[in-house]
């Protein structure tokens, strides 16, 4: 008995010792699916060679800039015969996004079961360089990610980011493998994407009078000073949305309907029920002012300014917002009340309003308007209300219930609870240093236990289709700012996103020190207090 207790703890202590040694020799975050250490040292120079399949010209090339401030590469070539050097290929065995990887004293040889896949793998390998410098060493990397959408959302309405901005958002975001940006667009405060149709918008929404100081709950002054005009070009949404293909990042744009539309009606007062004059809103919240659901000409709007917006992104999604929708204007408003005494609405429940169906049925037109052109909705979980279609995809961000329910009825989800994934709550338990954020507290610790899958049955896993984090820019003015709330936290997120059931908490810490010097190198901001050990 004593002996098998004996050779049990040192069978323990001796795994934990090559699996802890290996994932700090090999620094690779998210975790990967398996790393088998091997003998020798890879020597990277500024000679050593890409030699690729035809086709993987970009991930090489990406790669080649990736790791210019350590080393400086030559072009990729293509079919050559030599065995040394950096080889990459594609092997359709393998999943979509996955890769294998050897490193070699003589040669790395990458595989992936896509661009994509090929492009992880130098992004894995790109981790090893920057831990390991030029002498990176050997060994065998097998990987895949566990849900298929990995996404980040960015709210460049409340704040503006610039196209520059954007793009280093997105380096961030592929740093850590992620394949989803959902862009807020369209708000209360701005709109800020150009709609040919619709000069007003640009011309008179993409500004406001002036901006809030402190927290929307506590606060009425504001600061006097006109903030815009700020918004896209479609030149420019092209320019980012190219930069984000390149790194094998689909960008999901989100127009806000029926609500989160005042500036909207600043520009278009006929989109409101009551057609009144209102500002650009400069307080942060939930606007009563949303656009008419009983008028027709709402519906023209917005197929218009989809059709603009399905040429800019090739996303197959699009989100249409639909959250924190109230309903006063549309309980006064005689359009609307004559379309829900047309359609036949009734209230069936507390949440199953009348007006709750009528924004159920302006999700509907719209989603089969989009669906004609081969594109589907996302909604956020308020959309449930009222009901939706069993081709929805619903973003669950009012706790996991609104992903269990969709899961649990046939839906597929997205969840962004607040409590785990609301990258604009505060880090800390004492806030203290962190300056003014909305609420809540989301600390990287919390965010690397999360169990998205609690409450759902194995069958119902399927439906989640993947998990995201949310940061909303009331509180947050600059760009630096920005990366702080992103980072280190996106760095959990992302062990979850792709290694949910594969999280290696005994290295997490040692693992993070790499990525600090990786966000150091690329001059990423990111906030002090998990390296600090503040919760
Ligand atoms: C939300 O945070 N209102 C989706
Ligand atoms: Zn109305």
């Amino acid at each position: 008995m004593r002996h098998t207790l004996r050779s049990w703890v040192a069978t323990f202590v001796a795994l934990l010792l090559t699996f802890g040694a290996s994932a700090t020799t090999y620094s690779i975050l998210p975790a990967p699916t398996s790393i088998r250490p091997s003998e020798g040292i890879f020597r990277l120079t500024h000679k050593t060679p890409i030699r690729i399949e035809k086709g993987l010209e970009n991930p090489a090339e990406r790669f080649i800039e990736d790791v210019a401030p350590i080393v400086s590469l030559k072009a990729p070539r293509i079919h050559a015969k030599h065995a040394d050097g950096i080889h990459l290929a594609l092997d359709a065995t393998l999943h979509a996004e996955g890769y294998r990887m050897q490193i070699t004293p003589q040669a790395i040889h990458i595989a992936g079961g896509s661009e994509a896949g090929v492009y992880y793998a130098l992004q894995s390998l790109r981790q090893l360089i920057v831990q390991h410098r030029t002498a990176i060493p050997c060994c065998e990397v097998e990987d895949q990610p566990n849900f298929a959408y990995r996404g980040a959302h960015m709210d460049v309405v409340r704040h503006f980011f610039t196209v520059e901005e954007v793009k280093c958002y997105l380096d961030i975001l592929a740093a850590h493998k992620l394949n989803r940006l959902h862009w807020h667009l369209t708000d209360d405060q701005g709109w800020r994407i150009e709609i040919k149709r619709y000069p007003e918008l640009t011309e008179h929404a993409s500004k406001r009078n002036e901006t809030l100081i402190g927290h929307c709950l506590r606060s009425t002054t504001y600061d006097g000073i006109p903030y815009g005009p700020y918004f896209f070009t479609q030149e420019e949404i092209r320019d980012i949305v190219r930069y984000a293909a390149e790194r094998y990042i689909t960008i999901i744009p989100e127009i806000e309907m029926p609500s989160h539309a005042q500036a909207a009606l600043h520009a278009l007062p006929w989109l409101g029920c009551e057609e009144q004059q209102v500002e650009v809103w400069t307080h942060w919240g939930v606007s009563p002012e949303v656009m008419c659901g009983g008028k027709e000409t709402t519906y023209e709007f917005l197929e218009n300014v989809l059709t603009e917006v399905i040429e800019l992104f090739p996303s197959e999604y699009i989100h249409i917002g639909g959250d924190e929708c109230p309903k006063e204007r549309w309980e006064a408003c005689e359009h609307c009340q004559a379309r829900i005494r047309e359609l036949g609405l009734k209230d069936e429940s507390e949440t199953r309003t009348a007006e709750n169906q009528l924004q159920s049925y302006l999700t509907g037109r719209i989603e089969r308007f989009l669906a004609k052109h081969g594109r589907r909705i996302i909604g956020w979980d308020d959309i449930l209300a009222g009901g939706v279609s069993p081709e929805a995809t619903v973003m669950s961000w009012q706790g996991s219930k609104g992903g269990i329910y969709a899961a649990k009825h046939g839906n597929l989800a997205i969840m962004t609870p607040m409590d785990y994934c609301y990258f604009d709550f505060y880090q800390t338990k004492s806030q203290e240093g962190e300056g003014l954020a909305i609420g809540g507290w989301v600390s990287f610790e919390k965010v690397y236990g999360w169990n998205p899958y609690e409450g759902l049955t194995a069958d119902e896993r399927s439906y989640i289709y993947g998990l995201q984090c949310n940061l909303w820019s009331e509180y947050i003015t600059s760009f630096d700012h920005l990366q702080r709330m992103l980072l280190p936290r996106l760095a959990a997120l992302s062990e979850v996103q792709w290694a949910t059931d594969r999280r290696n908490p005994a290295t997490i810490r040692a693992r993070m020190e790499q990525m600090r010097r990786l966000y150091e190198l690329y001059g990423w901001s990111y906030a002090p207090y998990y390296f600090e050990g503040r919760e």
